[in-house]
């Protein structure tokens, strides 16, 4: 088996082929164990530590809930309960964190606070979601269309929206086990180039395809899995209006849909601005599996920690 103790989890980019299906095979295993109730306390006596600067409904419960189905406690710090940021640096609180925890899992705005959290602590830090990234999402996405369609390779995933976050681990994810991925956003909204330039050798080294695109339809066209999220991210609240407008043509609705694979699956990271990016009769269609990766979280994340910690 792959050896991935005391490795950061911050970016898909920076994990190797065999450590995403090594988190796919023990995330399996794990939840096989947890239907059937047989304990898997791997991380017996294990602490946590879990630092939010921003809201979550997902990532902050099915961590907490993971840690202790491990035999560890999570411990959760909100934006005030921390001398981060306002009387200690990023450095120091690495340094004292790692005195007393196993690990560490972050959620915050600037991707680089995260790396620096990394760089100074002596414990495997896990990315909860970053401005630029949101890694722990996309491998359960992965590991969602790994239990339906039984294979990555060769599929087509089509991302319809604002080029975040998700669009970013996305290209990262997709490129690196070989699926294609087709990406459509409003101009001024493109993900990030030296992510899409990345992904694209990625891609070419498993054979399939990155492609950037301006029209919806020609993204999904044929895809196996139409993937959206919310206009406005996190901390973009007072752009919302205006995003609302310049995103009107990329709605997952019933009529873009049609352009997709039958069987294709609808996903969507959550929380999703139903009437928005998408409307009830696809988030509510036979085709969605939002709750089956928002329950995934669970499982891969519980795999990630028993790796890593
Ligand atoms: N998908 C996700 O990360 O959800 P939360 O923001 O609720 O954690
Ligand atoms: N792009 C969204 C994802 C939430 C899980 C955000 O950053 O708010």
């Amino acid at each position: 088996a792959v050896n991935m103790k005391g490795k950061d989890l911050i970016s898909i980019a920076d994990l190797t082929l065999e450590e995403i299906y090594e988190i796919f095979d023990v995330a399996h295993s794990l939840k096989q164990k947890l239907y059937t109730n047989e304990p898997h306390r791997y991380l017996e006596g294990k602490t946590l530590g879990m630092i939010f600067t921003k809201r979550s409904t997902r990532t902050r419960v099915s961590f907490e809930t993971g840690i202790y189905q491990l035999g560890g406690l999570g411990m959760y710090f909100g934006p005030n309960d921390l001398q981060l940021g306002k009387s200690e640096s990023i450095a120091d609180t690495a340094r004292v964190l790692s005195r007393y925890l196993n690990g560490i899992m972050i959620r915050t705005f600037d991707h680089n606070d995260v790396v620096e959290l990394a760089k100074y602590a002596d414990i495997p830090v896990i990315n909860g979601l970053t401005d630029l990234l949101h890694p722990c999402q996309v491998l359960t996405d992965l590991f969602t269309v790994l239990e339906k369609k039984r294979k990555l390779q060769g599929l087509k995933l089509a991302y319809i929206g604002d080029g975040n976050n998700m669009a970013h681990s996305l290209l990262n994810g997709c490129s690196k086990v070989g699926m294609n991925i087709a990406i459509a956003s409003p101009s001024g909204y493109k993900p990030n180039k030296e992510i899409v330039a990345n992904a694209k050798k990625f891609a070419a080294y498993m054979g399939s395809k990155v492609e950037i695109l301006d029209d919806p339809v020609a993204a999904v066209k044929n895809a196996d899995i139409v993937y959206t999220d919310v206009w406005a991210s996190m901390g973009q609240e007072e752009e919302a209006e205006e995003r609302r407008k310049k995103f009107a043509k990329f709605q997952v609705n019933p009529k873009l849909v049609k352009h997709a694979k039958e069987d294709y699956l609808f996903m969507h990271c959550l929380p999703a601005h139903r009437g928005e990016e998408v409307v009830d009769e696809v988030a509510d269609s036979p085709n969605s599996v939002i709750f089956d990766e928002a329950e995934n979280r669970l499982h891969v994340q519980k795999a990630i920690m028993a790796l890593v910690m």
